[in-house]
């Protein structure tokens, strides 16, 4: 008899399968207990009828707890009312393990003791629709440099120095001196791209985020493609046909995902090429037209980046900041000192930046004045200045947050439910 799984049920009609899951939920009526199955894959109904089965799988039918692994074993039977259009007559009912009294109900929990529970959490339809979701944003961002030739290389987690900022540095001891937690492997990259072309790095980052939002997470995962002898233009474009990809492939393979979440599927059919472009000074004036006190040269904080992607109806790249609320790496727009050929890309409902990057600055001599001026220690920075020794080329890349991503497409208000098992400044557990 095959194992099957709940997804490929439609290839069994008629034949007997085993299943293998745990108790979703169960009721009954009259003389029929129904016990929904849930595998991972999907959830089905099998049907316990007394004159199939020996009176202790009756019995075991009408009073396994909540949650307990079973193995059922029947035949799949078309049914046109069941959501999924099969259920199974249940032949056998094995009980694996009999779970305790399930801590989380049906009913409403607050978010708190939710995260508590997120090692079971993660069981329920929504948050397992999600974690689907996020696969396939990550798999098919993947898919779609890989596709294009690029290589795919890890950065280190343990690093000697900042990336994006020494004000949220983890520190960790190591072997008597200090390390800190990598912030983005973007540096790593670029020396990836000068040996490789045209490189991602796919990996965790941390940030010791003392901001308590919706969008900030102390442990992220990005995807940072880098690309030597490309220019800000051709690096927009990448990033608008990477995002245009990735909305395409959850759409293919997470229909029910996307129904299971009551996600809007018309705002996300509107994510097509091209997106609209923006500079830093046409956004602030778009700020200033809704009334926000927004002074030219401060950074675009929460408030200010919601309005601007609730503006318009696909995501909005925004180029050209003030290179003084840019990293050091950012090299400087030559048409005017004061901006930096940076680029955010801002997602569409509200959701705000989902995409970091930009141009970085080639040359040895100012990168070595911008290296003073943000007050960094230049010694664990001379192996990356060092690229700029070694036949410096013109080079730009990006960092796609996911937990942003999946947020954004899934459709979801806070980042902490596009993670398994996310870290926030006040939580550490489980
Ligand atoms: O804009 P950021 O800070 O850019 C960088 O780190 C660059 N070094 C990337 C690069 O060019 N290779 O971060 C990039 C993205 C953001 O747009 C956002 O999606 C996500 O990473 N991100 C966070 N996501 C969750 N929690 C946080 N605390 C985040 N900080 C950044
Ligand atoms: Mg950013």
């Amino acid at each position: 008899m095959d194992w099957v799984s709940v997804d490929k049920i439609s290839g069994y009609e008629g034949q007997t399968v085993e299943l293998r899951g745990w108790v979703d939920n169960r009721r009954s009526s009259g003389k029929i207990r129904f016990l929904l199955l849930r595998d991972g894959h999907g959830v089905i109904q099998c049907v316990v009828t007394p004159d199939q089965v020996s009176a202790e799988v009756f019995e075991l039918a009408d009073k396994v707890p909540y949650e307990s692994s079973i193995i059922v074993r029947g035949q799949v039977k078309r049914d046109q009312r069941s959501p999924i259009g099969y259920e199974l007559n249940t032949q056998e009912l094995e009980l694996v393990s009999e779970a305790e009294p399930y801590p989380i109900a049906k009913k409403e929990h607050g978010v708190g003791f939710l995260m508590d529970h997120r090692h079971l959490w993660i069981r329920s339809s929504q948050q397992a629709a999600l974690l689907k979701i996020r696969s396939v944003v990550t798999s098919s961002a993947r898919e779609y440099l890989d596709d294009l030739g690029f290589i795919s290389v890890e950065a280190p987690i343990l690093t000697p120095t900042a990336c994006e900022g020494t004000t949220s540095l983890f520190e960790v001891r190591y072997f008597g001196r200090s390390a800190y937690l990598t912030q983005s492997g973007q540096l790593y990259g670029e020396a990836a791209a000068m040996a490789l072309g045209k490189i991602y790095v796919h990996g965790p980052t941390f940030r010791a985020e003392k901001s308590k939002t919706r969008r900030h997470l102390t442990e992220f995962w990005m995807i940072e493609p880098e690309m030597a002898h490309w220019e800000l233009d051709r690096t927009i474009e990448l990033a608008e046909g990477l995002i245009c990809a990735v909305v395409e492939k959850v759409f293919e393979k997470c229909s029910a995902q996307l129904t299971t979440l009551e996600r809007d599927r018309g705002a996300l059919e509107k994510i097509k090429a091209p997106f609209p472009r923006i500079t830093y000074s046409e956004a602030v004036n778009i700020l200033k037209d809704q009334k926000f006190q927004f002074n030219w040269g401060d950074d675009f904080g929460g408030d200010e980046e919601t309005v601007l992607s609730g503006a318009f109806d696909k995501p909005l790249f925004v180029t050209h900041y003030p290179s003084a609320i840019k990293p050091f790496y950012m090299k400087k727009d030559p048409g005017d000192r004061r901006l930096a050929l940076a680029v955010d890309l801002l997602a569409t409902e509200g959701h705000g930046e989902i995409i970091g990057g930009g141009q970085r600055e080639d040359s040895l001599e100012t990168l070595e004045s911008n290296i003073a001026a943000a007050g960094l220690d230049r010694a664990p920075l001379e192996w990356y200045l060092d690229l700029r020794r070694y036949g410096s080329v013109p080079h730009a890349g990006f960092g796609l947050g996911i937990e942003r991503t999946v947020a954004w497409i899934a459709g979801i208000h806070h980042v902490r439910e596009a993670i398994a098992f996310p870290r926030l400044m006040d939580r550490l557990n489980p």
